[in-house]
Protein backbone atom coordinates (compact mmCIF):
# COMPACT_ATOMS: atom_id res chain seq x y z
CA UNK A 1 0.00 0.00 0.00
CA UNK A 2 1.34 3.61 -1.06
CA UNK A 3 2.79 5.29 2.23
CA UNK A 4 1.21 8.85 3.03
CA UNK A 5 3.04 11.64 5.12
CA UNK A 6 0.74 13.41 7.50
CA UNK A 7 3.23 14.32 10.42
CA UNK A 8 6.76 15.27 10.17
CA UNK A 9 9.19 15.06 13.21
CA UNK A 10 11.89 17.13 12.71
CA UNK A 11 15.35 16.55 14.15
CA UNK A 12 17.46 19.63 14.55
CA UNK A 13 15.97 23.73 15.56
CA UNK A 14 18.82 25.23 13.25
CA UNK A 15 18.51 27.24 9.76
CA UNK A 16 16.98 24.18 7.88
CA UNK A 17 15.25 22.25 10.99
CA UNK A 18 12.59 25.28 11.45
CA UNK A 19 12.27 26.35 8.35
CA UNK A 20 11.03 22.95 7.55
CA UNK A 21 9.28 22.52 10.72
CA UNK A 22 7.62 26.27 10.09
CA UNK A 23 6.53 25.31 6.48
CA UNK A 24 4.90 22.22 7.79
CA UNK A 25 3.10 24.00 10.09
CA UNK A 26 2.03 26.31 8.05
CA UNK A 27 0.75 23.70 5.74
CA UNK A 28 -1.12 22.09 8.61
CA UNK A 29 0.56 19.09 9.82
CA UNK A 30 1.74 17.93 13.14
CA UNK A 31 4.91 18.55 13.49
CA UNK A 32 7.52 17.62 16.51
CA UNK A 33 10.81 19.34 16.05
CA UNK A 34 13.06 18.12 18.31
CA UNK A 35 16.68 19.79 19.33
CA UNK A 36 19.89 19.22 21.99
CA UNK A 37 18.04 20.57 24.38
CA UNK A 38 14.70 22.12 25.57
CA UNK A 39 15.56 25.52 25.66
CA UNK A 40 17.67 25.18 22.15
CA UNK A 41 13.86 23.93 21.41
CA UNK A 42 12.46 26.84 22.08
CA UNK A 43 14.75 29.20 21.02
CA UNK A 44 13.86 27.79 17.62
CA UNK A 45 10.67 28.17 18.08
CA UNK A 46 10.51 31.66 18.64
CA UNK A 47 12.49 32.08 15.08
CA UNK A 48 9.83 30.12 13.63
CA UNK A 49 7.57 32.61 15.50
CA UNK A 50 9.17 35.80 15.43
CA UNK A 51 12.22 35.49 13.24
CA UNK A 52 12.71 38.56 10.81
CA UNK A 53 11.20 37.45 8.53
CA UNK A 54 8.80 34.94 10.31
CA UNK A 55 8.98 31.51 8.87
CA UNK A 56 5.26 31.01 9.37
CA UNK A 57 2.72 33.19 8.07
CA UNK A 58 -0.32 32.51 10.64
CA UNK A 59 1.33 32.73 14.07
CA UNK A 60 -1.70 30.42 15.21
CA UNK A 61 -0.10 27.94 13.01
CA UNK A 62 2.72 27.06 15.89
CA UNK A 63 -0.01 25.02 17.84
CA UNK A 64 1.03 22.35 15.05
CA UNK A 65 4.37 22.46 16.97
CA UNK A 66 5.23 20.27 19.72
CA UNK A 67 8.63 20.99 20.60
CA UNK A 68 11.08 18.44 22.57
CA UNK A 69 15.21 17.53 23.05
CA UNK A 70 16.57 14.65 21.36
CA UNK A 71 17.73 13.20 24.36
CA UNK A 72 14.63 13.20 26.36
CA UNK A 73 11.74 12.72 23.90
CA UNK A 74 13.11 10.57 20.79
CA UNK A 75 10.78 8.05 21.66
CA UNK A 76 7.89 10.19 20.72
CA UNK A 77 8.97 10.12 16.59
CA UNK A 78 6.97 6.51 16.79
CA UNK A 79 3.98 8.93 16.33
CA UNK A 80 5.03 10.57 13.13
CA UNK A 81 5.51 10.02 9.81
CA UNK A 82 8.39 11.11 8.15
CA UNK A 83 11.43 11.25 10.61
CA UNK A 84 13.48 14.36 8.71
CA UNK A 85 17.16 14.82 10.14
CA UNK A 86 18.48 18.55 9.83
CA UNK A 87 21.12 18.58 12.64
CA UNK A 88 24.72 20.08 11.85
CA UNK A 89 26.65 19.17 8.40
CA UNK A 90 29.02 16.24 10.39
CA UNK A 91 29.14 12.79 9.49
CA UNK A 92 29.37 11.55 13.14
CA UNK A 93 26.92 13.33 14.41
CA UNK A 94 24.40 12.50 11.71
CA UNK A 95 25.39 8.71 11.89
CA UNK A 96 25.22 8.38 16.04
CA UNK A 97 21.72 10.22 15.86
CA UNK A 98 20.33 7.75 13.07
CA UNK A 99 21.56 4.77 14.73
CA UNK A 100 19.46 6.41 17.92
CA UNK A 101 16.22 6.94 16.05
CA UNK A 102 15.83 3.20 14.36
CA UNK A 103 14.55 1.69 17.54
CA UNK A 104 12.09 3.85 18.26
CA UNK A 105 10.27 5.24 14.89
CA UNK A 106 7.73 2.97 13.93
CA UNK A 107 7.44 0.32 10.75
CA UNK A 108 6.13 2.44 7.66
CA UNK A 109 7.64 5.56 8.67
CA UNK A 110 10.34 7.42 6.35
CA UNK A 111 13.47 8.94 7.07
CA UNK A 112 15.60 11.49 5.71
CA UNK A 113 18.30 13.37 5.79
CA UNK A 114 19.01 17.15 5.06
CA UNK A 115 22.75 17.13 4.09
CA UNK A 116 23.86 19.92 1.91
CA UNK A 117 26.70 17.52 0.38
CA UNK A 118 27.26 14.39 2.44
CA UNK A 119 27.01 11.24 0.39
CA UNK A 120 23.90 9.29 1.63
CA UNK A 121 26.00 5.99 1.44
CA UNK A 122 28.13 7.52 4.09
CA UNK A 123 25.62 8.28 6.16
CA UNK A 124 24.02 4.51 5.92
CA UNK A 125 26.53 2.51 5.80
CA UNK A 126 26.54 -0.27 8.08
CA UNK A 127 23.49 0.54 9.16
CA UNK A 128 21.25 -1.85 9.32
CA UNK A 129 18.89 -3.09 6.10
CA UNK A 130 15.42 -1.68 7.60
CA UNK A 131 16.89 1.82 8.01
CA UNK A 132 18.25 1.81 4.52
CA UNK A 133 15.35 0.82 2.55
CA UNK A 134 13.53 3.41 4.58
CA UNK A 135 15.75 6.67 4.37
CA UNK A 136 16.47 9.36 1.17
CA UNK A 137 18.16 12.66 1.52
CA UNK A 138 15.99 15.38 1.45
CA UNK A 139 17.79 18.50 0.16
CA UNK A 140 16.29 21.51 1.10
CA UNK A 141 17.16 24.98 -0.21
CA UNK A 142 17.09 28.06 2.31
CA UNK A 143 15.21 29.71 3.02
CA UNK A 144 13.24 26.74 2.77
CA UNK A 145 9.45 28.82 2.48
CA UNK A 146 11.07 30.56 -0.44
CA UNK A 147 13.04 28.73 -2.48
CA UNK A 148 11.18 26.62 -4.77
CA UNK A 149 13.99 23.38 -5.32
CA UNK A 150 14.09 19.88 -3.38
CA UNK A 151 16.50 17.48 -3.94
CA UNK A 152 15.19 14.52 -3.30
CA UNK A 153 17.94 11.47 -3.50
CA UNK A 154 17.44 7.83 -2.75
CA UNK A 155 20.21 5.04 -1.31
CA UNK A 156 21.03 1.80 -3.50
CA UNK A 157 18.74 0.39 -1.36
CA UNK A 158 15.89 3.03 -0.57
CA UNK A 159 12.91 1.47 -1.61
CA UNK A 160 10.22 3.09 -4.08
CA UNK A 161 7.91 4.02 -2.33
CA UNK A 162 9.65 6.23 0.01
CA UNK A 163 10.88 8.28 -2.96
CA UNK A 164 6.82 8.43 -4.07
CA UNK A 165 5.70 9.30 -0.34
CA UNK A 166 8.17 12.18 -0.32
CA UNK A 167 7.95 13.30 -3.71
CA UNK A 168 4.33 13.59 -3.20
CA UNK A 169 4.24 15.31 0.33
CA UNK A 170 7.25 17.79 -0.54
CA UNK A 171 5.41 17.78 -4.13
CA UNK A 172 1.31 18.72 -3.54
CA UNK A 173 1.77 19.46 0.28
CA UNK A 174 4.88 21.97 1.08
CA UNK A 175 4.97 23.30 -2.69
CA UNK A 176 8.56 22.32 -3.34
CA UNK A 177 9.70 21.74 -7.03
CA UNK A 178 11.22 17.98 -6.35
CA UNK A 179 13.98 17.24 -8.44
CA UNK A 180 15.19 13.85 -8.88
CA UNK A 181 19.28 13.53 -8.10
CA UNK A 182 21.62 10.60 -7.38
CA UNK A 183 23.76 10.27 -4.24
CA UNK A 184 27.09 11.90 -6.12
CA UNK A 185 29.10 14.52 -4.02
CA UNK A 186 26.83 18.19 -3.61
CA UNK A 187 23.42 16.36 -5.62
CA UNK A 188 22.67 18.70 -8.47
CA UNK A 189 22.24 22.75 -8.05
CA UNK A 190 25.34 22.25 -5.58
CA UNK A 191 27.66 20.53 -7.93
CA UNK A 192 27.16 22.74 -10.77
CA UNK A 193 26.67 25.67 -8.10
CA UNK A 194 29.37 25.61 -6.43
CA UNK A 195 31.93 24.53 -9.70
CA UNK A 196 30.45 28.32 -10.83
CA UNK A 197 31.34 30.05 -7.46
CA UNK A 198 34.73 28.55 -7.02
CA UNK A 199 35.35 28.06 -10.89
CA UNK A 200 34.52 31.76 -11.29
CA UNK A 201 37.00 32.96 -8.05
CA UNK A 202 39.91 31.42 -10.48
CA UNK A 203 38.74 32.92 -13.51
CA UNK A 204 38.36 36.57 -11.82
CA UNK A 205 41.81 36.60 -10.74
CA UNK A 206 42.87 36.81 -14.69
CA UNK A 207 39.91 39.04 -15.08
CA UNK A 208 40.89 41.54 -12.32
CA UNK A 209 44.47 41.14 -14.38
CA UNK A 210 43.12 42.50 -17.40
CA UNK A 211 41.90 45.03 -15.41
CA UNK A 212 38.04 44.56 -14.63
CA UNK A 213 36.64 45.62 -11.32
CA UNK A 214 35.37 43.36 -8.31
CA UNK A 215 31.57 45.32 -9.77
CA UNK A 216 32.28 44.74 -13.37
CA UNK A 217 32.73 40.77 -12.58
CA UNK A 218 29.48 41.36 -10.78
CA UNK A 219 27.80 43.03 -13.55
CA UNK A 220 28.82 40.35 -15.97
CA UNK A 221 27.84 37.80 -13.92
CA UNK A 222 24.54 38.63 -13.14
CA UNK A 223 21.23 39.49 -15.16
CA UNK A 224 23.27 40.21 -18.33
CA UNK A 225 23.93 36.28 -18.68
CA UNK A 226 20.32 35.56 -16.50
CA UNK A 227 21.51 35.08 -13.15
CA UNK A 228 20.26 36.34 -9.74
CA UNK A 229 21.80 40.24 -9.08
CA UNK A 230 23.99 39.11 -6.39
CA UNK A 231 26.57 38.45 -9.16
CA UNK A 232 29.52 36.10 -8.44
CA UNK A 233 31.24 38.32 -5.05
CA UNK A 234 28.20 39.25 -3.99
CA UNK A 235 26.80 35.56 -3.37
CA UNK A 236 29.73 34.00 -2.17
CA UNK A 237 29.63 37.13 0.46
CA UNK A 238 26.00 35.70 1.17
CA UNK A 239 27.05 32.17 1.72
CA UNK A 240 31.14 33.25 3.36
CA UNK A 241 34.13 32.39 2.51
CA UNK A 242 34.26 29.70 5.77
CA UNK A 243 31.18 27.75 3.72
CA UNK A 244 33.48 27.89 0.29
CA UNK A 245 36.36 26.90 2.33
CA UNK A 246 34.35 23.87 3.68
CA UNK A 247 32.85 22.84 0.12
CA UNK A 248 36.04 22.90 -1.30
CA UNK A 249 37.51 20.09 1.08
CA UNK A 250 34.18 18.30 0.89
CA UNK A 251 34.75 18.61 -2.99
CA UNK A 252 38.27 17.21 -2.58
CA UNK A 253 37.65 13.95 -1.13
CA UNK A 254 34.17 13.02 -2.99
CA UNK A 255 34.74 14.31 -6.63
CA UNK A 256 35.54 11.88 -8.97
CA UNK A 257 38.88 11.43 -10.37
CA UNK A 258 39.43 13.98 -13.42
CA UNK A 259 36.78 16.18 -12.52
CA UNK A 260 36.57 19.45 -14.08
CA UNK A 261 35.89 20.57 -10.82
CA UNK A 262 39.21 19.54 -9.02
CA UNK A 263 41.42 22.42 -10.71
CA UNK A 264 39.08 24.78 -8.48
CA UNK A 265 38.86 23.27 -5.24
CA UNK A 266 41.61 25.62 -3.30
CA UNK A 267 40.08 29.25 -2.66
CA UNK A 268 42.76 31.40 -5.00
CA UNK A 269 45.62 32.95 -2.79
CA UNK A 270 43.62 36.34 -1.90
CA UNK A 271 40.47 35.02 -0.67
CA UNK A 272 42.48 32.79 1.49
CA UNK A 273 44.07 35.75 2.69
CA UNK A 274 40.43 36.87 3.15
CA UNK A 275 39.29 33.77 4.46
CA UNK A 276 42.72 33.57 7.53
CA UNK A 277 41.72 37.34 8.72
CA UNK A 278 38.29 36.65 8.68
CA UNK A 279 36.87 38.68 6.31
CA UNK A 280 34.13 36.28 4.60
CA UNK A 281 31.56 37.98 4.01
CA UNK A 282 28.02 39.55 5.38
CA UNK A 283 28.33 37.34 8.50
CA UNK A 284 31.79 39.08 9.23
CA UNK A 285 32.06 42.62 9.06
CA UNK A 286 32.34 42.42 4.98
CA UNK A 287 33.90 40.15 2.57
CA UNK A 288 34.30 41.72 -1.11
CA UNK A 289 31.82 43.99 -0.23
CA UNK A 290 30.98 46.03 2.79
CA UNK A 291 28.61 48.81 4.03
CA UNK A 292 30.46 51.64 5.39
CA UNK A 293 28.69 53.81 8.57
CA UNK A 294 29.72 57.09 8.00
CA UNK A 295 30.10 59.76 10.60
CA UNK A 296 26.50 61.59 9.13
CA UNK A 297 25.30 57.52 10.00
CA UNK A 298 24.56 57.91 6.44
CA UNK A 299 25.40 54.03 4.65
CA UNK A 300 27.50 54.05 1.38
CA UNK A 301 28.33 49.99 -0.26
CA UNK A 302 32.42 50.17 -0.75
CA UNK A 303 34.20 47.19 -2.62
CA UNK A 304 37.13 45.88 -1.87
CA UNK A 305 40.47 45.44 -3.85
CA UNK A 306 42.01 42.12 -3.97
CA UNK A 307 44.89 43.35 -5.25
CA UNK A 308 45.69 46.67 -3.06
CA UNK A 309 43.77 45.69 -0.30
CA UNK A 310 41.79 49.09 -0.45
CA UNK A 311 37.98 49.85 0.00
CA UNK A 312 36.30 52.75 -2.28
CA UNK A 313 32.74 53.21 -3.02
CA UNK A 314 31.31 50.94 -4.76
CA UNK A 315 30.28 51.65 -8.58
CA UNK A 316 27.08 51.32 -10.86
CA UNK A 317 28.41 49.14 -13.84
CA UNK A 318 26.16 49.68 -16.91
CA UNK A 319 26.87 46.96 -19.48
CA UNK A 320 26.26 48.01 -23.20
CA UNK A 321 24.43 45.96 -25.22
CA UNK A 322 27.20 44.05 -26.54
CA UNK A 323 27.87 42.90 -22.78
CA UNK A 324 24.27 42.39 -21.22
CA UNK A 325 22.79 38.86 -22.62
CA UNK A 326 24.32 35.37 -22.98
CA UNK A 327 25.86 36.61 -26.35
CA UNK A 328 28.33 38.49 -24.36
CA UNK A 329 30.63 34.68 -23.81
CA UNK A 330 31.53 35.29 -27.85
CA UNK A 331 33.26 39.01 -27.53
CA UNK A 332 36.40 39.47 -28.18
CA UNK A 333 37.36 41.39 -25.16
CA UNK A 334 38.06 40.68 -21.52
CA UNK A 335 34.39 40.79 -20.65
CA UNK A 336 34.24 37.98 -23.47
CA UNK A 337 36.94 36.35 -22.67
CA UNK A 338 35.58 36.31 -18.54
CA UNK A 339 32.00 35.42 -19.49
CA UNK A 340 33.01 32.67 -21.98
CA UNK A 341 35.21 30.80 -19.12
CA UNK A 342 33.14 31.00 -16.27
CA UNK A 343 29.59 30.69 -18.01
CA UNK A 344 30.93 28.48 -20.71
CA UNK A 345 32.93 26.54 -18.53
CA UNK A 346 29.98 25.82 -16.13
CA UNK A 347 27.42 24.99 -19.59
CA UNK A 348 30.12 22.25 -20.40
CA UNK A 349 30.23 21.10 -16.84
CA UNK A 350 26.62 20.56 -16.82
CA UNK A 351 26.43 19.22 -19.36
CA UNK A 352 29.46 16.41 -19.04
CA UNK A 353 27.47 15.08 -15.94
CA UNK A 354 25.10 13.35 -17.47
CA UNK A 355 24.18 10.42 -16.40
CA UNK A 356 26.51 10.61 -13.52
CA UNK A 357 24.48 13.43 -11.19
CA UNK A 358 20.96 13.07 -13.51
CA UNK A 359 19.70 11.22 -16.43
CA UNK A 360 18.32 13.92 -18.08
CA UNK A 361 18.62 17.97 -18.92
CA UNK A 362 15.35 18.59 -17.03
CA UNK A 363 16.29 17.92 -13.23
CA UNK A 364 19.55 19.46 -13.98
CA UNK A 365 18.00 22.72 -15.46
CA UNK A 366 14.73 22.53 -13.09
CA UNK A 367 17.71 22.63 -10.13
CA UNK A 368 19.17 25.54 -11.49
CA UNK A 369 16.60 27.75 -11.65
CA UNK A 370 14.87 27.03 -8.07
CA UNK A 371 17.50 26.56 -6.29
CA UNK A 372 20.25 28.94 -7.58
CA UNK A 373 17.35 31.40 -9.31
CA UNK A 374 19.01 30.98 -13.01
CA UNK A 375 16.61 32.34 -15.25
CA UNK A 376 17.55 29.70 -17.15
CA UNK A 377 18.84 26.16 -16.60
CA UNK A 378 22.19 25.08 -18.45
CA UNK A 379 20.41 23.45 -21.42
CA UNK A 380 17.87 25.95 -21.69
CA UNK A 381 20.71 28.72 -22.11
CA UNK A 382 22.51 25.99 -24.83
CA UNK A 383 19.81 26.03 -26.67
CA UNK A 384 19.81 30.09 -26.46
CA UNK A 385 23.27 30.19 -27.35
CA UNK A 386 22.80 27.63 -30.15
CA UNK A 387 24.62 24.13 -29.57
CA UNK A 388 25.96 24.34 -32.54
CA UNK A 389 27.81 27.51 -32.03
CA UNK A 390 28.91 26.58 -28.59
CA UNK A 391 30.65 23.54 -29.99
CA UNK A 392 32.33 25.29 -32.59
CA UNK A 393 34.03 27.30 -30.04
CA UNK A 394 35.10 24.62 -27.80
CA UNK A 395 36.90 23.33 -30.73
CA UNK A 396 38.29 26.19 -31.54
CA UNK A 397 40.06 26.10 -28.45
CA UNK A 398 40.69 22.74 -28.25
CA UNK A 399 38.44 21.54 -25.88
CA UNK A 400 36.30 18.43 -25.48
CA UNK A 401 32.91 18.49 -26.44
CA UNK A 402 31.12 17.31 -23.60
CA UNK A 403 28.63 14.14 -23.31
CA UNK A 404 25.69 15.53 -23.82
CA UNK A 405 26.51 18.04 -26.51
CA UNK A 406 28.06 15.10 -27.99
CA UNK A 407 24.67 13.01 -28.35
CA UNK A 408 23.30 16.23 -29.59
CA UNK A 409 25.90 16.37 -32.19
CA UNK A 410 25.23 12.18 -32.99
CA UNK A 411 21.41 12.72 -33.05
CA UNK A 412 22.45 15.55 -35.51
CA UNK A 413 19.75 17.19 -33.70
CA UNK A 414 19.71 21.00 -33.31
CA UNK A 415 18.23 21.78 -29.60
CA UNK A 416 18.05 19.73 -26.03
CA UNK A 417 13.59 20.96 -26.08
CA UNK A 418 11.42 21.43 -28.90
CA UNK A 419 7.67 21.45 -29.68
CA UNK A 420 7.79 24.86 -27.29
CA UNK A 421 9.40 22.79 -24.21
CA UNK A 422 7.25 19.97 -24.24
CA UNK A 423 9.80 17.74 -25.05
CA UNK A 424 13.46 17.23 -24.43
CA UNK A 425 16.40 15.34 -25.84
CA UNK A 426 17.31 12.45 -24.23
CA UNK A 427 20.85 10.70 -23.51
CA UNK A 428 19.64 8.02 -26.31
CA UNK A 429 19.39 11.31 -29.19
CA UNK A 430 15.33 10.31 -29.12
CA UNK A 431 12.79 13.32 -27.58
CA UNK A 432 10.65 12.78 -24.69
CA UNK A 433 8.03 14.85 -22.93
CA UNK A 434 8.88 16.32 -20.36
CA UNK A 435 7.16 14.35 -17.09
CA UNK A 436 4.01 16.64 -15.52
CA UNK A 437 5.26 17.96 -12.13
N1 LIG B 1 21.88 26.50 5.90
C1 LIG B 1 21.79 26.16 4.62
O1 LIG B 1 21.84 27.02 3.72
C2 LIG B 1 21.59 24.72 4.24
C3 LIG B 1 21.01 24.43 2.99
C4 LIG B 1 20.75 23.10 2.66
C5 LIG B 1 21.11 22.10 3.53
N2 LIG B 1 21.71 22.40 4.72
C6 LIG B 1 22.06 21.28 5.60
O2 LIG B 1 21.07 21.17 6.62
C7 LIG B 1 21.64 20.67 7.81
C8 LIG B 1 21.37 21.66 8.94
O3 LIG B 1 21.98 22.90 8.59
P1 LIG B 1 21.57 24.27 9.28
O4 LIG B 1 22.00 25.36 8.37
O5 LIG B 1 20.15 24.21 9.74
O6 LIG B 1 22.53 24.25 10.54
P2 LIG B 1 22.42 25.08 11.89
O7 LIG B 1 23.78 25.24 12.40
O8 LIG B 1 21.57 26.29 11.69
O9 LIG B 1 21.60 24.10 12.85
C9 LIG B 1 22.16 22.87 13.25
C10 LIG B 1 21.24 22.16 14.24
O10 LIG B 1 21.95 21.01 14.70
C11 LIG B 1 21.89 20.97 16.13
N3 LIG B 1 23.08 20.29 16.62
C12 LIG B 1 24.32 20.80 16.80
N4 LIG B 1 25.16 19.85 17.28
C13 LIG B 1 24.42 18.73 17.39
C14 LIG B 1 24.70 17.41 17.84
N5 LIG B 1 25.92 17.07 18.24
N6 LIG B 1 23.69 16.51 17.82
C15 LIG B 1 22.46 16.83 17.40
N7 LIG B 1 22.12 18.08 17.00
C16 LIG B 1 23.10 18.99 16.98
C17 LIG B 1 21.82 22.44 16.53
O11 LIG B 1 21.33 22.59 17.85
C18 LIG B 1 20.89 22.99 15.47
O12 LIG B 1 19.56 22.75 15.82
C19 LIG B 1 23.13 20.47 7.52
O13 LIG B 1 23.36 19.15 7.15
C20 LIG B 1 23.36 21.43 6.35
O14 LIG B 1 24.46 21.06 5.56
C21 LIG B 1 21.94 23.69 5.10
Amino acid sequence: MAREIKSVAVLGGGTMGTGIAGLCAQRDCRVLMLDVSMEAAEKAMERIVSGRPPVLDDAEKADNITLGSLDGDLKKIADYDWICEAVIEDLGVKRELMARIEPFRSDGSVISTNTSGIPLRDITNGMPKHLRRNIAVTHFFNPVKVMRLMELVPGTDTDGDVIEALSAFCGRTLGKGVVHAKDTVNFIGNRIGCFWMLMGLHRAKEARDEGLSTEMIDALMSGSVGLPPTGLYGLIDLIGLDVMDFVGKNLAQNLPAGDMGADFIALPAAEQAMLERGQIGRKSNGGFYRINKLDDSSKVKEAFNLETGDWSNAEEVALDDAHSNLDVMFADDAMGRFCWHVMGGTLSYAADLIPEISDDVVNIDCAMRWGFNWKQGPFEMLDALDPARFIKRLEADGLNVPKMLGVMRNAGVETFYRNDGREFLGRDGNYYPIPAE
